[in-house]
């Protein structure tokens, strides 16, 4: 099969080391890609929203499936334009993608289909937004409405904190992003991260996996995209993996496809795990970053079955992925200045070697010059993940690479997994 992977963060570069190996795949190509996925097909700098460009690409290459990756290709209504074509794609249409272009839309959904999840406001103006704070108990949620690269988020411990928060997002940091603020009440629990793959019809879990969002360690600092995950995480108890499939995953699907906009790909369910059982946080509506990389080292079926089954609409007669039976950990190393202002060219060096066969080193926002020397060219850069019999193994594998790879002008938590296994 002739394969289009569309993105070039670690997640594209995890979903293409486990497309490379698998059978079915007779060619990869991924747009733009990054310099760690070269060696795994072929890299053209496309731009993972540019459409037009995108279904040039796949016409060209007669591809049999297209893979999206990050939710801007969603957004920017790449599969609308692949169906046109008549091109198989995994991703859902912008319309289901509104499900994380649009916190106020999701909110909506929510009320609409039954979902559990916390209360909100959806507002428009500054003043709106500081008089809704009242209806809240601190610590105050406050979400930028669009999409805002895990930025938009700022859990806000006093009044002042979030009054600041709320000009910051309606004046314009997000840009249309931040247009509408959405504020939540705050859920107590555990926080996880559920997959669930669909076809427009049937669907199915696949995968969970734990991930911490704040830069620093102990839960401290600003929020990111996610700086580490591990996966089994043990939150999961089967019974609200359940839960969770039945009361937002199914609803969601089935909400989605009753408005006129059948999902095809993989959604992501953030969760808070709370006495009441699973509360919906948020829907991403492709793989999470980090927690794809985790996914895809212990991912023991051929992935790419999945993929095409979501696509054509066959996931019914495909059997539940097989997982295996160990523990896989990513631990995410930034940029100083990370996520505010990541400071990007310092050199990376021993990030390329043979770690061994439990370790593997996914790139993210990485560069290579015409010698060959790495760079950092983003925010987050690397991911160090590793497999083993235990969590604890797995971790220790992870740190022991990171040990070996020298980049100054990075850092990393130290405690990823604190959950399962307690601070280190
Ligand atoms: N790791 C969280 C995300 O992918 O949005």
């Amino acid at each position: 099969m002739k394969i289009l992977l569309v993105g070039s963060g670690g997640r594209e570069h995890a979903l293409a080391w486990k497309i490379a190996a698998s059978p079915l795949t007779s060619r990869l190509v991924m747009a733009p890609g990054n310099p760690g996925m070269a060696g795994l097909g072929e890299l053209r700098a496309v731009k993972a929203t540019d459409v037009p460009a995108l279904v040039d690409l796949a016409r060209e290459i007669a591809a049999d499936l297209v893979v999206i990756g990050p939710e801007v290709t969603v957004e920017a209504g790449l599969a609308d334009a692949l169906n046109q074509a008549a091109i198989p794609c995994f991703g859902p249409v912008a319309q289901a993608g509104q499900l994380e272009s649009s916190k106020a839309f999701t909110k909506a959904f929510t009320d609409r289909h039954g979902l559990p999840t916390s209360a909100y406001a959806v507002c428009e103006n500054a003043d709106q937004a500081k008089a809704a704070l009242a209806g809240f108990q601190p610590p105050y949620v406050i979400k930028a409405d669009g999409l805002a690269a895990g930025k938009g988020v700022v859990i806000a411990e006093d009044l002042a904190t979030a009054h600041a928060a709320i000009d910051d997002a309606l004046g314009g940091r997000f840009g249309a992003a931040g247009a509408r603020v959405v504020i939540e009440e705050f859920l107590q629990g555990e926080i996880g991260s559920l997959f669930a793959l669909c076809d427009g019809k049937d669907s199915m879990v696949f995968g969970q996996a734990q991930d911490h969002k704040r830069a620093y360690d102990g839960e401290l600092g600003p929020n990111t995209g996610g700086m580490g995950t591990y996966s089994p995480a043990p939150v999961f108890t089967a019974e609200l993996i359940e839960q969770t499939r039945v009361r937002l995953a199914e609803r969601a699907f089935a909400g989605i496809a009753a408005e006129g906009a059948p999902y095809k790909g993989v959604l992501f369910v953030e969760l808070m795990a709370t006495a009441d059982g699973p509360k919906l946080v948020e829907f991403n509506v492709r793989f999470g970053d980090p927690e794809c990389q985790v996914l895809m080292l212990r991912l023991e079926s051929d992935l790419v079955p999945y993929l095409l089954a979501c696509a054509n609409g066959t996931l019914a007669a495909l059997p539940e992925p097989k997982w295996r039976d160990e523990a896989a950990i990513c631990v995410v190393l930034a940029a100083d200045g990370y996520p505010d202002s990541p400071l990007g060219g310092s050199i990376i060096r021993g990030a390329e070697r043979d770690f061994g066969e439990h370790v593997v080193v996914f790139h993210a926002g990485t560069s290579r010059d015409p010698d060959g020397t790495l760079r950092a060219a983003g925010g987050r850069v690397l991911n160090v993940c590793a497999r083993g019999a235990t969590l604890r193994e797995a971790r220790d594998r992870a740190y022991a690479a990171i040990d070996r790879i020298d980049w100054p002008g990075g850092f990393h938590r130290t405690d990823i997994g604190w959950r399962a296994l307690g601070a280190p």
